[in-house]
């Protein structure tokens, strides 16, 4: 039997204690799944990282997961599952309201690629009222995302809110 290969698709600008919580859990389920990072030209600037910033840093975060690869992808998700052969989406769920969007978009790629499976990890409760908007929102005004986000996203958000706002942290 050919290996599963599993993609975890998303922007992560930046990863939280959520993500790594699903991808972990993922890792449980197949031997390799690839994060799969959103570039998007035309939503070039909505991102608060570079796709260079975000591949940076979930390789540290991820550098003790043997399981795991870092990639990224511009375009349709379907497109890039077609050229790499993958045929499972991972995305996680954190309450009712992820799933209705969440639903709709697993059913729009199996439409424009039948192999697609998506699957579903729910989040651990700790984490369901963590997003990454609400991260860079808390870091932007200097509150304390430590203990929602790995250390290296925290990092990153302070450095780059510190260049952003000069002077006001
Ligand atoms: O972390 P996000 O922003 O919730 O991830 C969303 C992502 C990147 C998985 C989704 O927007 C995506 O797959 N974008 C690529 C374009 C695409 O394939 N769109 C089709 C579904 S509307």
């Amino acid at each position: 039997m050919n290996e599963v290969k599993a993609v975890f698709p998303g922007s992560f600008d930046p990863i939280t204690n959520g993500h790594l919580d699903v991808l972990r859990r993922a890792t449980r389920l197949f031997p390799v799944v690839t994060i799969a990072v959103l570039h998007n030209a035309r939503k070039q600037g909505k991102h608060l990282f570079t796709l260079e910033e975000r591949l940076e840093m979930l390789s540290e975060i991820t550098a003790d997961m043997p399981g795991v690869r870092v990639e990224s992808f511009g375009g349709l998700l379907v497109d890039y599952m077609r050229t790499s052969g993958s045929s499972v989406i991972v995305r996680g769920l954190r309450a009712v309201s992820d799933y209705e969007y969440e639903l709709q978009i697993a059913h729009l790629n199996r439409q424009m690629y039948p192999q697609a499976e998506t699957i579903f990890i729910m989040a651990a409760t700790r984490w369901s009222y963590v997003s990454s908007s609400m991260v860079r929102e808390l870091a932007s005004y200097g509150a304390d995302i430590s203990k929602m986000v790995p250390e290296a996203s925290a990092r990153a958000l302070y450095r780059k809110f510190a260049e952003q706002y000069p002077g006001q942290q």
